[in-house]
């Protein structure tokens, strides 16, 4: 039996990723525990699912702060208090400042829903279905000083269809999110992400054995 990881799961808004870990760690499928969830946004319905399921939360507005600087120390006080090892940011849309990084070299996560480093930013959905790429998807990887460019730990690719609408697309990297995230935070736990530069590999992890995909599909190619 592996020893748990402390998490801290940081969000600002449904928390849909949120659910998916917590769902993960009530199935036996993760070995984490959510010590804390911090969230920046009073109002949002993620903070109705920590309650829910009997996680602390901390509302940090970051209104009420003078610059991030003091925003992001507050949560470092937080996150060491619960003994956090390991950050997650689930739909967490604050940057985090050289302090945090520093405070967590290498143990913040994040989600984004593109496959980077394209679509970088606020509108991974948008910009990749206003674009017409054939292929988009998501990405989990470790947050560096830049927006979206630390190193890759897993990607999940969906076709983008002809019939599809942003909402239909959105819809279907959100599916793949909530797959990739828990198995990010699982290869965590188990010690199985080596990172050497830019490039993080899985050891003793199952090779890639898919084909090529074409989307529209081939025909006579
Ligand atoms: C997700 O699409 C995530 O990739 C992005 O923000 C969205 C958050 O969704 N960073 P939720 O709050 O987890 O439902």
């Amino acid at each position: 039996m592996l020893k748990k990881v402390n998490l801290g799961v940081l969000v600002s808004g449904s928390g849909s990723n949120l659910q998916s870990v917590i769902d993960n760690i009530e199935l036996g499928k993760l070995d984490a525990a959510i010590k804390v969830i911090i969230c920046n946004n009073p109002d949002a319905y993620a903070l109705k699912r920590a309650k829910k399921h009997g996680i602390p939360s901390v509302v940090i507005d970051h209104t009420k702060y003078r610059n991030r600087e003091l925003f992001d120390l507050k949560m470092i006080e937080i996150l060491k208090s619960f003994s956090v090892e390991l950050v997650v940011m689930a739909g967490f849309m604050k940057v985090l400042t050289a302090t945090f990084l520093r405070a967590f070299p290498m143990k913040i996560m994040n989600i984004h829903p593109a496959l980077l480093p394209s679509f970088q930013g606020l509108h991974g959905q948008s910009g990749a279905f206003e674009y017409g790429v054939k292929f988009t998807g998501c990405t989990v990887h470790f947050a560096d000083e830049g927006v979206d460019t630390g190193p890759i730990i897993i990607q999940a690719v969906v076709p983008v269809c002809d019939d599809d609408t942003v909402e239909i697309l959105q819809k279907r990297i959100l599916k793949e999110e909530h797959r990739i995230y828990p198995q990010a935070i699982q290869l965590y736990a188990e010690n199985k992400l080596e990172i050497s530069g830019r490039k993080v590999r899985i050891r003793d992890h199952k090779k890639f054995e898919g084909l090529p995909q074409h989307n529209p599909p081939l025909e006579k190619f």
